[in-house]
Parts: C-alpha cells; structure tokens; sequence
C-alpha cells in the first residue's frame, strides 16, 4: 500500500465516526481532503461542516456540503483531521499546511478529536517535524529570539501567510519530551497566536494507515 492508499483508508475508517444530521468539523491537508472525498461518496447525511481553513472550505463545497460559521453552530460533533506527527499519547504535531490555528480552535469546539495519518507519521517524540507557531508579524523577531531560549531553532517560513494574515516560525532541532509544557510556553509568549502542539487538547482516537493495508485503531 502507498501512502495516498494509507490515507484513503484511515479517511474511509473515520467515517464510522460521523454521526448524520449533525454538523462536523473538517480539518486540512491531504489526509483530510481524502476524508471530504469518502463523506462525499458515502451515504451519509450531515447538517454541514465548519471548515479549518479557506481551502478545506472549497473542498467542501464542491464536494455539495454547507459550510457553517463556528459562531454559529455551538458544539460541533467530532472534528476529523489530519496530523504531521502524532506520539503514543496522541499528542500532534500539526500545521504543516499553516493552518494550525483554525485547527485548534475547531478541535476545542468538538466533543471528539479523530485523527486520520498514515503510518510515517507515528512517532515515539515529538519534533522531527518543524514545529509550527503562528506569529503576529511584529512580533516575529520577539518570539524568534525566545524559542531560541528554549532551544530550538526557528525558521521564518518563506513566502507564507496564514488564513488569518499571521507569519509561521517554523522550530527545528528540538526533541519534545514534554509536550503540554512546551505548548504552555509557547502559547503564553507574546505574539504567539497558537502553536502546531496538540497537547493539551489531543486527539481521542488515531486511525493510523499501515502499510499491509490495516487501519490501527489507538485510543486515548
Ligand atoms: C495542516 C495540518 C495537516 O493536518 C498536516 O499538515 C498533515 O497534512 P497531510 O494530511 O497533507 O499529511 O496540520 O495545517
């Protein structure tokens, strides 16, 4: 199995997660445009879906599903997403695709988090991946000079700006043994909008694509 096979089967297995008549959260990147694609060709009928970033907000509407303003909606369902990294906690790294923030604010508004990763993306510790961290522009130098402090090595991502018109500092170099507290300290410097560590909200369940064609199934 490739990985694109990986990803159309873990987007296949979350749909188990998807209760009818009710509005769900979409999460962005490739795994997840997989998932859209599955919810599309299934029989499933949702209310809508808030989107976590512009693009998954095309995807689902080409694909015929309404997109909702999270202010709108109250509670979503389950939030269904990809992940850059994820530990045996099921602590992630995300954001490869920028779109961080709005991942985590749809993630807190769910009652469960399912992640959906093909198998290169289980790891023992976290931070082989950038981790990244979105920054008020004026604030770049600031926050940069301060991830220095902790020990990693920030890297201003080129010729990219968020959803919401922020810079990324991506961090390398940096093996993160404790998740929750490096995403406190990160989320408490100033200019910091949010980091890619879903820590101290992680995902309830992974479903992880394995190359022998089996979906793992871990559990928090
Ligand atoms: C985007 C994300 C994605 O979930 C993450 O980058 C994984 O992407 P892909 O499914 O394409 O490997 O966090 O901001």
């Amino acid at each position: 199995m490739n990985t694109e096979d990986m990803k159309k089967a873990v987007a296949v297995a979350a749909l188990d997660w998807v209760q009818e008549n009710t509005i769900i959260g979409v999460g962005t990147g490739s795994t997840a445009n997989c998932f859209i694609d599955a919810l599309a060709d299934s029989n499933l009928q949702i209310e809508g879906a808030v989107a976590s970033s512009e693009s998954t907000a095309e995807r689902l509407k080409t694909a015929g599903f309404d997109v909702h303003d999270l202010n709108a909606t109250g509670p979503l369902s389950v939030y269904i997403d990809g992940a850059d990294e994820a530990d045996p906690n099921l602590h992630l790294i995300k954001g490869g695709g920028g779109a961080l923030t709005r991942e985590k604010i749809v993630a807190a508004a769910s009652e469960k988090f399912i992640c959906i990763a093909d198998a290169s993306k289980k790891v023992d510790v976290l931070g082989a991946f950038g981790l990244p961290v979105e920054v008020i522009p004026m604030a770049r130098s600031y926050v940069a000079r301060e991830i220095v402090k902790l020990g990693g090595d920030p890297e201003l991502r080129d010729q990219f700006r968020t959803d919401n018109g922020n810079l990324i500092l991506d961090i390398f170099n940096m093996q993160i043994t404790d998740p929750i507290a490096l995403e406190q300290q990160l989320n408490q410097l100033a200019g910091v909008v949010s980091c890619g560590l879903f820590a101290l909200r992680p995902a309830d369940v992974l479903l992880l694509g394995n190359a022998d064609n089996s979906v793992e199934k871990v559990v928090r």
